[in-house]
């Protein structure tokens, strides 16, 4: 890795998007009182904190570098993708060449670069701090607290509709109505997506941030994950305080979608583990951890055994 503070690199204002910002700096308060010291994103889910899957999402999705948008007290988020040298020449010295191997990995996963969020006063807000690093490129965003099983990635998808685009793309998932309070909702345009877009693909005419329970206008819910032009940064700037008396990316990507920007969704109908809660945490623990080549079968034995003795 470098881990450098941001600066303005080659940017380029078409092509498919290479670069991911990953806003990191929020309170987690949905998580506390384990995220008091330690931030949400390093929680471990196995043995890899959240965010190295996230990561992984960007690069394999083709994004060679990434923006850490972290604050105070979450450096620790910055030295998971540093070299380790004491640890791994330990490791080595030991012949212990899987642990090495996973322990280098981080480093070598991507461009890491940070910067911090000095307050915290919403997603779009954080969002802006990627300004001087991104210039008028396309780029995504992954929030740090969700992400897509490996084998149904959405990011590609949504990465090659904003090429073919220019404008905005969104991830979306159905969520139930108890639900929609949570999160930013989208409704949808009855005009086609483009011919290149891929199946799920939704035009979007309007999104409103965390509606009142029964205002919802769907039951899609923005699911972390967006493609956004160059452009999106002074629509920022414009974006008044929204839901929680924050500047929400919604209401930006809703204030270029009303001076004629396209945005478009795609609906993921894949396994989505929502690390964000305790609820959504535990599963994915559990559902990723069954997954394992390693210790997946001793895991689904034990819990098959678990339920057993808990329903008697
Ligand atoms: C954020 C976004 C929201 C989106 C959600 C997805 O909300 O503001 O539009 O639906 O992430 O998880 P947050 O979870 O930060 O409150």
């Amino acid at each position: 890795m470098s881990s450098r503070t941001a600066a303005s690199g080659s940017a380029t204002a078409t092509g498919r998007a290479t670069r991911a910002v990953i806003p990191a700096a929020g309170l987690s308060t949905r998580f506390l009182p384990a995220t008091k010291a330690v931030p949400k994103p390093m929680l471990p889910v196995v043995d890899r904190p959240v965010l190295q899957y996230i990561v992984e999402e960007a690069t394999s999705a083709g994004v060679t570098d990434v923006l850490l948008i972290t604050g105070r007290g979450k450096t620790s988020m910055v030295d998971h993708f540093d070299r380790q040298p004491e640890l791994e020449e330990r490791l080595a010295a030991k012949g212990d060449a899987a642990r090495l191997e996973a322990v280098r990995r981080t480093a070598e996963l991507a461009q890491i670069y940070t910067c911090r969020q000095t307050e915290v006063l919403g997603l779009g807000h954080a969002i802006a701090y990627a300004e001087s690093h991104i210039g008028d490129a396309p780029f995504a965003v992954l929030l740090a607290d969700e992400f897509p099983d490996e084998s149904a990635p959405l990011l590609p998808q949504m990465l090659d509709l904003q090429a073919a685009t220019g404008g905005i793309v969104i991830g979306l998932v159905e969520v139930p109505d108890e639900q929609t309070s949570r999160y930013g909702i989208a409704s949808l345009s009855p005009d086609e997506p483009p011919p290149e877009a891929p199946e799920g693909a939704v035009t979007i005419s309007g999104l409103v941030e965390k509606p009142p329970p029964g205002e919802a206008p769907s039951n899609l819910a923005i699911f972390g994950r967006y493609v956004l032009p160059g452009g999106i940064f002074e629509a920022i700037g414009r974006t008044k305080p929204g839901s929680g008396g924050e500047i929400q990316i919604t209401d930006a990507i809703a204030l270029m979608m009303a001076e004629g920007t396209p945005v478009h969704g795609i609906v993921y109908r894949g396994v989505r583990y929502d690390t964000g809660v305790p609820l959504g945490y535990l599963q994915a623990v559990v559902q990723l951890a069954s997954k394992r080549d390693d210790i997946g079968a001793d895991f689904r034995r034990w819990l098959t055994e678990f339920v057993r003795t808990w329903q008697e």
